[in-house]
């Protein structure tokens, strides 16, 4: 208990880091937003098919601003400036692995977002890229499929990357096969945002089932990236990767004021071995905190055989928890009546 007890404080803390110094919805937007594709057309065409590069940090984010330009009106009863939109935890999370390097070859044998002229390459060596690479064309692929865009699947060719094209898919009817269950949760969670009768909270937790599944395969898959970083980073990537368990089963609202001031919790650069937790200089102190809890709670996942995720979501299970662990949360926020 004392570690769900921890990992609460952990929550509540990022959380409390004031959001109140942005006045400007924009100023929270992800790296290269405005430069990023905003409809298919922005895109490269060629044989009458518009040309996607998910190894290009723009052209992956594009798919994004699509996503979140296509899905707005159907948050928009929700709050102004699709503020609410729940997609938006992604583009952030992928613009924070931009921004602290974390896209960029961890191998150092390629310029891959390593050097400025290669500055908006993703690379395929990157565990980062790799993984989240799930949770945007696959979505991406679930809402074209699902008429979410008003675009049909065969507009679009998603280009491989230079190495391990096996470990992907780039078309409806391939990733559809390979990850049926994954393509299903998403495709669900789009049709269930069309339905008049969709609420809230079953979005939320509509989008947690789709984003905890299209973890499975790449978190299995990619363990040979671990090697290519320190060990500190290699931990702290696993441990991550536990965590968003923990997140998703209490629902945590990903809107754009949330995620991002989440994030400031979150390591702003790839860790190296003289780093030493909660030790880190140049982090803040929550950035620390927040790394010595993932340890511990990644640890004790471990031990337990995830004993300690079924009673976290036992504990999450109804309403009234999630409801109370988000209002302690807003009490700290100060945002709460
Ligand atoms: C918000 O900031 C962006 C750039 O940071 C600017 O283009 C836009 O005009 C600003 N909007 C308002 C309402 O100030
Ligand atoms: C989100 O943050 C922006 C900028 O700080 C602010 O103007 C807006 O009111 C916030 N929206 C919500 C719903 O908290
Ligand atoms: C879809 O991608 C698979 C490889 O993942 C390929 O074999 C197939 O031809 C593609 N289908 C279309 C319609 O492009």
């Amino acid at each position: 208990m004392a570690v769900l007890a921890s990992w609460f404080w952990v929550l509540a803390g990022c959380f409390s880091v004031a959001v109140a110094e942005i006045s400007n919805i924009s100023g929270l937007y992800p790296p290269l937003w405005e430069d990023s594709p905003e409809q298919l057309s922005d895109y490269r065409l060629e044989d009458g098919k518009h040309i996607i590069n998910p190894w290009v940090f723009t052209d992956r984010m594009g798919m994004y601003r699509i996503l979140l330009k296509e899905t707005a009106t159907y948050f928009a009863r929700y709050g102004p400036e699709n503020e609410q939109n729940l997609l938006w935890g992604l583009p952030l999370q992928f613009g924070w692995q931009y921004q602290t390097g974390r896209l960029a070859d961890p191998t150092g044998t390629t310029d891959c977002g390593n050097e400025p002229e290669e500055s908006l390459c993703v690379s395929v060596d990157s565990w980062w890229a790799d993984v989240n690479y799930y949770l945007s064309v696959l979505p991406f692929l679930a809402a074209v499929d699902s008429r979410i865009t008003g675009l049909s699947p065969d507009q679009i060719t998603i280009l491989p990357p230079p190495k391990d094209q096996m470990k992907f898919c780039y078309n409806v009817s391939g990733c559809g096969s390979a990850f049926s269950e994954t393509m299903d949760r998403w495709r669900d969670f789009f049709q269930y945002m069309k339905l008049p009768s969709s609420d809230f909270e079953g979005l939320l937790k509509k989008l947690w089932n789709a984003h905890t599944s299209s973890l499975e395969y790449p978190i299995s898959v990619f363990v040979d990236r671990y090697d290519f970083y320190s060990e500190q980073e290699a931990t702290f990537e696993r441990d991550w990767a536990i965590a968003v368990y923990y997140l998703g089963a209490a629902r945590l609202p990903t809107t754009l004021n949330r995620t991002h001031s989440f994030q400031r919790g979150l390591p702003p650069r790839v860790l190296v071995d003289t780093d030493i937790v909660p030790f880190i200089p140049d982090f803040t102190p929550l950035q620390n905190e927040v790394l010595e809890i993932l340890k511990i709670l990644g640890n004790s996942d471990r031990l337990s055989g995830s004993l300690t995720l079924t009673i976290w979501e036992s504990l999450m299970s109804t309403k009234v928890a999630r409801e109370l662990f988000l209002k302690a949360l807003e009490k700290f926020l100060g945002t709460s009546p």
